[in-house]
Parts: C-alpha cells; structure tokens; sequence
C-alpha cells in the first residue's frame, strides 16, 4: 500500500502523534499546561481522536492492526498523563507549602493594649478593703429624688447645697428629681431596704454645677460608708477610717476636726497629715509647701455619727441602734496617692493616663 506512510494511522503518523503528546505533557509543569496538554492531545479534537475516527473507513482486513495501534497510543498517552498529572500536583503543593509558609516564632506587633482606668481601680481596692472585713458594696441609681439626696439626710429645704447653682436638677421640676450630689442617699436607700446590722460602703458617680479646672470637675466619684448596728461609737469610726487611711497610704497620721454635717452629729472632717511636709512647714517661715498650703493636714472626707433624725427618717428604731458614716472623694484620694495633680487628667480618656498609673492604683 504505496500511500499507507501517509495515511493518518500509519505506525509513523501515529507514532509522531504520541511522541508529540508526550513531549507536550512532560513540559508540562503546571495544573493548567497540563489540562491543556489533555485537551490537544487526548481531547476529542486531538489528533490521536481524529486518526481514530477514521479506523471505520479502512478495508475490513486493516481496521484490527490499526485499531490496536490506536488503542496502545492512546493508552500510552493516558498513562503518561496519569503519571504527569501526579507529579504536577505533588510539585504544586509542594511549591504553595514553601511559599505560605508562616514562622509562627516570629514576633508580631500586638494591638495596643487598654487600661482599667485609675479611678475604677480605685474604686475596686476601696472597696476591697471594706469587703475583707466583711462590708458588702450597694450601688444606687445617679438620677436620685430630691427627698433621698437632701430630706431624709436632714438637709432642709433652705440649705443653700439645695439651691439650682449647685444642684442640677432634672426637667419637669415637680418631679422632684436630680443628679445626686453625693453617695449619702445610698445610706438612705440602704437602712430603708435593709435591717440592721449594717455594713456597707457605696462608691459611685455624683454631679455638681461646678467649674472644671485643675481641682473641680462637674462629675466626680466618691464612696460612702455606712455602719449601723448596737453600741457604735466614734472610736468604731476612727478605727475603720484609720484602717482605710493605711491601706491607701501606708503609714500615715490621721486626726478627726470637728465640723458640721446635717446629717452626722457629732460630724468631723478626716484630715491626713501632710505626705510631703509631714506637718514640718507649719509655722516655718523657710518652708513653703503647697500640698497642705503650711497647715500639716490636709482634707481627705467627712465623717460623723448618724443623725439619729437620719435614722428615723429610715424607719430605724433609734433606741437600740446607732451608726457611723464617712464619705470622701475619689479623685481626690486618686490625687494624694498617685501625685496626679490636675483632676482634668481623669476625665480625658487618655489611656497614657491610665497606662502611667497602671498596677500603681491597683
Ligand atoms: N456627703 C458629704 C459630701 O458630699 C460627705 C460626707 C460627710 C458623707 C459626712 C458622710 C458623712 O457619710 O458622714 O461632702
């Protein structure tokens, strides 16, 4: 058969078909060269395919030797696929193993961190002090009635503290109510729910219509003490008081002054002995120091005996019971602690604020 040579299934023809498949998957190196690679050399376009197709014209004594032919190409061409295919995958992954990989040894820039901030630390170790000797903490709403702020703490309706330019009082007036200026009517809140014996301390927010500079701020916090129980005295009080002095300051002088509170009698005022001059400026005209202005104490809060009218007013049988209450400041106990000396500081949000004081207030 002079044209077999010719002939698309003829050993060399086909022969050149499979060498030319096989070159073509062996150069291929990736997953979609060698999809390629399938779809021109083993695809049904392919011309292994078409020289296949032609087997059907071919005299009836030829189309076994071809169709074997056939077969055995295609056979081979699937098979070197097959191993290709295997090899290609096995490279790939190896190769995206290499590139992603992560050093999870390396350091990574962590996200800046917060910081309680000082005062509610401060709260929380106040508080721990009067839980370790087994108070309990009560809380208290910030919107308050005027009658739990002011009248049943004995502060009559003239006191000037009642008045719009220290208070702020909340829209309608006839409600009657306001922003509590003190923790005090948490004391109230307190004898009214509770019976005696009672030991509890009461921080929390409180609002004055004051300035806001160095040493005021219109918001502020305080914590509130309150003891009432058989036989209270005042040395109950400067006991507690000099316990909390300690656990604040360390090793510190106190001394109770009289003053006045509506609401305490007798009432005095907490003062510390000075930390900076230690009482040393006092009456010395060559040292000037600010802290305590040459006085030797400075204020911390005040403190009293229950009023017993405080008491009533709460429904508590005066005859058998009698208590002690003390409130101070936060900030400003925040201030002698930390040396933070501008109120304004504590308001701001600055976390570099909380971050300096961080473990300090703790
Ligand atoms: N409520 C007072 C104030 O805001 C502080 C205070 C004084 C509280 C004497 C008391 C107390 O419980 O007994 O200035």
């Amino acid at each position: 058969m002079p044209d077999q040579d010719h002939s698309p299934l003829s050993e060399a023809a086909v022969e050149r078909m499979v060498a030319e498949a096989l070159a073509a998957i062996a150069a291929a190196s990736t997953v979609a060269e060698l999809k390629a690679a399938r779809l021109a050399h083993a695809g049904d376009r392919s011309p292994l395919a078409l020289a296949n197709r032609t087997i059907g014209a071919l005299p009836p004594e030829e189309k076994k030797a071809a169709g074997q032919r056939m077969g055995a190409a295609r056979a081979r061409v699937n098979e070197a696929l097959a191993a290709r295919d295997a090899e290609v995958a096995a490279a790939e992954l190896a190769a995206s193993l290499v590139a992603e990989r992560v050093d999870v040894t390396l350091p990574v820039a962590a996200a800046p961190e917060g910081a309680i901030h000082p005062i509610t630390a401060l709260i929380d170790l106040m508080s721990d002090v009067f839980v370790a000797m087994g108070w309990e903490v009560a809380e208290g709403p910030e919107l308050e009635a005027e009658w739990l702020n002011f009248d049943a703490l004995n502060i009559h309706a003239d006191h000037p503290a009642r008045g719009t330019t220290d208070t702020l009082f909340v829209d309608p007036l006839e409600h009657h109510q306001l922003l509590r200026t003190h923790t005090s009517p948490v004391q109230v809140r307190t004898m009214l729910h509770r019976e005696p014996p009672i030991y509890v301390v009461c921080p929390g927010k409180v609002y004055r219509a004051d300035e806001f500079d160095a040493t005021h701020v219109p918001v502020f916090h305080q914590i509130e003490g309150l003891a009432v129980d058989k036989g209270i005295t005042m040395a109950h009080l400067k006991g507690t008081l000099d316990h909390l002095a300690r656990a604040m300051f360390g090793d510190i002088t106190t001394r109770l002054r009289p003053n006045y509170f509506p609401f305490t009698e007798p009432s005095a005022e907490m003062d510390l002995q000075c930390f900076v001059c230690h009482g040393e400026s006092v009456g010395n005209p060559d040292l000037d120091c600010k802290t305590c202005r040459n006085e030797g104490w400075i204020e911390w809060g005040g403190c009293g005996i229950v009023n017993p009218r405080v008491l009533a007013a709460a429904g508590i049988d005066t005859d058998v019971y009698s208590g002690f209450a003390f409130g101070m400041g936060i900030e400003r106990t925040l201030m002698f602690r930390n040396n933070a000396a501008d109120m304004r500081d504590m308001v701001e949000g600055d976390v570099r604020f909380s971050r300096s004081l961080k473990g300090e207030a703790r």
